[in-house]
């Protein structure tokens, strides 16, 4: 089983992430995108696009910093809030959902008063310096951003979603009502987590993506929920079950179809992205889990180092956040269609890209018989396609295959050169960083114009022409290559 600490010291070296400002000591909660990192990043970014948008998605892109009053109105103000607990002698601070979990408590309160009880019955104490915790309080969770206003106050957004929600009515004229509409927005968020911890985990800043499905509530149906391969749900009330998204519908399992077709196109999201279906399950929020605008919840969760992590929140919002705008803004945000006025209900896939890109890192690592680490992303998700190596760096070996390098990037392709080393060393390194494909440019090359392919799973190679290789421009980013080298006599 792979460890959390593996998952870094790889992510570290390699160059896919790293603590921000360690020159400086590092800052808690932040993480950079290395080179490798962030090119991962894209990928899994625009396949989840691509997925939304076959739900008809359309994509838009507002500010980070939001007025207290729009938060005020989504109940982020006055709600969006941990339980915490300060340690009265190192003053360590702890975010008590966890940590009495980490007790054993399978189904935490909800309130501060339910966290004493727990703190004072459990003698819970500090982890760092052994001293009883027995104080619990409210910590909202939003960063204040100090400006020069003295009219308003401005924080960082907690969620994308809001930048939709507020935009609501412009959108719906876009989208010429027709319902549903799915409104979708990537960006950063930002959450003053008390402990934030497993590397890209739990950030105080983070990448989220998020689709808002505003539906006419009279018609609160998605028109076609497909029959789809099992997948393992866990209902909040009886046990965990396998069952396709269809049958979990018709069964009542997942009693809105907005929400099963959401979870339905979440899995299949993840399993493009490189999440292995054996290790996702989708569980139902407890009421007593579920954030304060939400009344029903299915949670993408991931199996990493022997941990469940939420990656994916699928939401049912209601009409909650479109409401409270319409109240505090003074603005009406309903809609007519058809002779009907009506406020739209809403289903919300929330994803968060960090938890997404280490549980894809988690479940492509493996080590070869040979003890050599390799990352097996799917095609589409490597940061690079593929490398070209010169066998030799003479004889105008290497010159040729520059001149390939660049020939490929041209045809749209993320493709790295590599000449430091020996041919195994390179082919190692490549294996390690997840690049499918190694392309040899050797003496033959110069000859007759083919080079060597090597796959990087079966370690397998054949022989290609250079003209087929420049033929389609993502030749390396579906699987059929990969097919056919894994097939072909060596
Ligand atoms: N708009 C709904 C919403 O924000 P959420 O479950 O709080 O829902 C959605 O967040 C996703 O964002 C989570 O499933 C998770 O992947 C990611 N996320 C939330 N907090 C995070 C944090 N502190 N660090 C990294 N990712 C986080």
């Amino acid at each position: 089983m792979t460890g959390f600490n593996e998952i870094m010291e790889l992510a570290k070296r390699r160059g896919f992430f790293w603590q921000s400002f360690s020159l400086y000591g590092g800052l808690n909660g932040f993480y950079d995108y290395a080179p490798l990192g962030s090119l991962l990043k894209d990928n899994i970014i625009s396949i989840w696009k691509r997925s939304y948008m076959e739900a008809g998605a359309v994509f838009i892109d507002t500010p980070v910093v939001t007025p207290e009053s729009v938060l005020k109105a989504s109940g982020h103000l006055d709600r969006f809030a941990d339980i915490a607990s300060e340690c009265p002698s190192c003053h360590a601070k702890y975010k008590l959902e966890s940590l009495v979990e980490k007790n054993g408590v399978h189904n935490p309160p909800s309130t501060v008063e339910g966290f004493k009880e727990i703190l004072k019955d459990m003698e819970i104490k500090c982890t760092a310096c052994g001293t009883r915790l027995t104080d619990a309080y409210e910590f909202n969770l939003m960063f204040r951003v100090t400006n020069n206003s003295e009219t308003f106050n401005l924080y960082l957004r907690p969620e994308t979603a809001q930048g939709i929600m507020v935009n609501f009515k412009l959108l719906s004229n876009f989208y010429r009502g027709k319902f549903p509409m799915a409104v979708a927005q990537v960006g950063k968020s930002f959450r003053n987590e008390i402990s934030p911890r497993q590397g890209l985990i739990r950030m105080r800043e983070f990448n989220q993506g998020e689709v808002e499905v505003f539906f006419d509530p009279e018609h609160e149906e998605w028109s076609h929920i497909p029959e789809g391969e099992k997948m393992t749900l866990v209902p909040n009330s009886g046990p965990e079950i396998q069952e396709s998204i269809l049958n979990a519908f018709k069964s009542g399992v997942i009693r809105n179809s907005g929400l099963a077709y959401f979870v339905d196109l979440t899995a299949r999201m993840l399993a493009r992205s490189g999440i292995d279906s054996k290790r996702l399950r989708f569980r139902q929020h407890r009421k007593n889990e579920l954030a304060h605008y939400s009344s029903d919840c299915w949670d993408a969760e991931v199996l990493m180092d022997e941990e469940w992590i939420e990656v994916v929140g699928i939401s049912d919002r209601g009409d909650y956040d479109l409401r409270r705008h319409q109240e505090f803004s003074g603005e009406n945000v309903s809609v007519t269609v058809d002779g009907r006025t009506f406020i739209p209900r809403v289903v919300e896939p929330a994803a968060g890209f960090d938890r997404i890109l280490t549980g894809v890192l988690f479940h492509a690592y493996y080590t070869r018989d040979n003890g050599n680490r390799v990352l097996g992303l799917p095609c589409d998700v490597a940061p690079y396609s593929a490398c070209v190596l010169p066998l030799m760096k003479k004889d105008g070996i290497s010159e040729k295959a520059r001149e390939l390098h660049v020939k490929l990037v041209g045809h749209n392709q993320s493709v790295t050169y590599d000449e430091s080393g020996s041919i195994g060393r390179r082919y190692a390194r490549q294996d390690e960083i997840g690049t499918p494909y190694c392309i040899t440019v050797d003496y033959q090359t110069m000859e007759d114009d083919t080079v060597t392919v090597r796959e990087r799973d079966s370690t397998k190679q054949i022989r290609m022409r250079i003209d087929d290789l420049l033929m389609h421009d993502n030749i390396f980013r579906n699987d059929g290559l990969k097919k056919f080298v894994q097939s072909s006599k060596s």
